[in-house]
């Protein structure tokens, strides 16, 4: 089975994805102070790589970000790249860097590309690229390591909070490995496309020590489904194989196979900086300040949608009517957050790791 197509399209994903804009700004400054100090040798273009772009508005935004700190000190030509799945929606990215009677970025000589392809294989000729980023898509599994996950939606399993369903240990386990492999082939990956000296930027949502980005969003979600299954609109069955593909890393997780010592990955990459760190969402700070109900579980509803949707899809394909499920599930959660928000509160918890390509 296909982990996911990518994100819900069409500008759904872009018009909900303020959170993830907030969890990338917090490390444009490290970006910036890349580019500024970068050594950049010889006189091509300097490519800068994206992977996991979606519908591109965050995407494109970061690379404004970056051309204007590199045309600051560099003529030379700029050559932003923007990758994901081959059935990610490019249609806005292309719009964006297309705009209507405009242009996408305030320097002259910036080109730029959409690559289809897995972001856990080499997309890129070798040595060719000068900075890699991935923000907010690394956490996404490269395929399902288990077939069922029968007591819950998520890998990592439910909250402290609300404690309605299991994920053991061993379960738990494969998860990890999994994506310990997943991060072992991007960096691979990303490491032959680099230039010596080349910069890897890996920001992605995760586990602190308190809180993790997955509470709240996959309980309200879990229970929905569940409130399907009781409705007797998908079976048992069809909910122990139903889970989200993707994984909460610790900074730990992320960090420990650049600091195996002898490892292959830590003789590639030399490690910078990191930080974990939580980034204040707008619509619970909104509804914190107006009490708006309503708005609060739509803003919420809608962000998890748009990241969560394709996934479910997939997984219960063969449902007899699944677009009539798909509405129910997304109703209900909306319905369960409206009342009782106090159930699934959200908090977004990120990491950076920034890596330089040795060589
Ligand atoms: C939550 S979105 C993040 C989008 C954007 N980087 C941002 O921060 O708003 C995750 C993205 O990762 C992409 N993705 C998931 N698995 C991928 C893979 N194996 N290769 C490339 N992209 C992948 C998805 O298609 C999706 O567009």
């Amino acid at each position: 089975m296909q982990v996911t197509k990518g994100m819900v399209g069409h500008g759904f994903y872009d018009s909900n994805s303020a959170p993830q804009w907030e969890a990338t700004a917090h490390v444009l400054p490290w970006l910036e102070e890349i580019a500024a100090a970068l050594d950049l040798p010889g006189s091509g273009a300097i490519t800068l790589a994206d992977f996991g772009c979606s519908e591109g508005r965050n995407s494109v935004a970061v690379m404004q970000r970056l051309v204007a700190a590199l045309r600051a000190r560099s003529d030379r030509p700029i050559h932003t790249i923007h990758c994901d799945l081959p059935t990610n929606d490019f249609s806005g990215l292309l719009h964006r860097l297309n705009p209507d009677g405009g242009r996408a970025f305030e320097a002259d000589h910036v080109y730029s590309s959409a690559v289809g392809g897995t972001m856990f294989r080499q997309l890129l000729p070798p040595g060719s690229v000068q900075i890699a980023m991935t923000f907010n898509a690394i956490g996404f599994l490269s395929r399902r390591p288990l077939d069922h996950l029968p007591g819950y939606i998520f890998p990592n399993g439910p909250s402290d909070l609300n404690p309605v369903g299991h994920v053991s240990a061993a379960e738990q386990a494969a998860f990890a490995q999994q994506a310990d492999a997943d991060l072992r082939s991007f960096a691979n990956a990303r490491a032959a496309e680099l230039a010596p000296g080349g910069k890897l930027l890996i920001e992605v949502f995760g586990a602190g020590e308190c809180l993790r980005t997955c509470d709240g969003i996959y309980d309200v979600l879990n229970d929905a489904v569940l409130d399907a299954l009781n409705a007797g609109m998908l079976t048992q069955e069809a909910y122990a194989r139903y889970y989200q593909p993707v994984y909460m890393r610790t900074l730990e997780e992320v960090l420990f196979p650049f600091g195996q010592a002898g490892s292959e990955l830590a003789g590639l990459f030399a490690l910078d900086r990191s930080e974990l760190y939580e980034i204040p969402v707008s619509f619970v700070e909104a509804f914190n300040q107006n009490g708006d109900v309503a708005a609060y579980a739509k803003a919420y509803t809608d962000f998890f949608r748009a990241f969560t949707e394709t996934s479910l899809r997939l997984n219960l394909a063969d449902n007899a009517d699944l677009e009539a499920l798909v509405r129910y599930v997304y109703t209900r959660a909306e319905q369960r957050v409206r009342e009782t928000p106090d159930r699934y509160p959200f908090n977004y918890i990120a990491m950076g790791v920034m890596l330089t390509r040795r060589g």
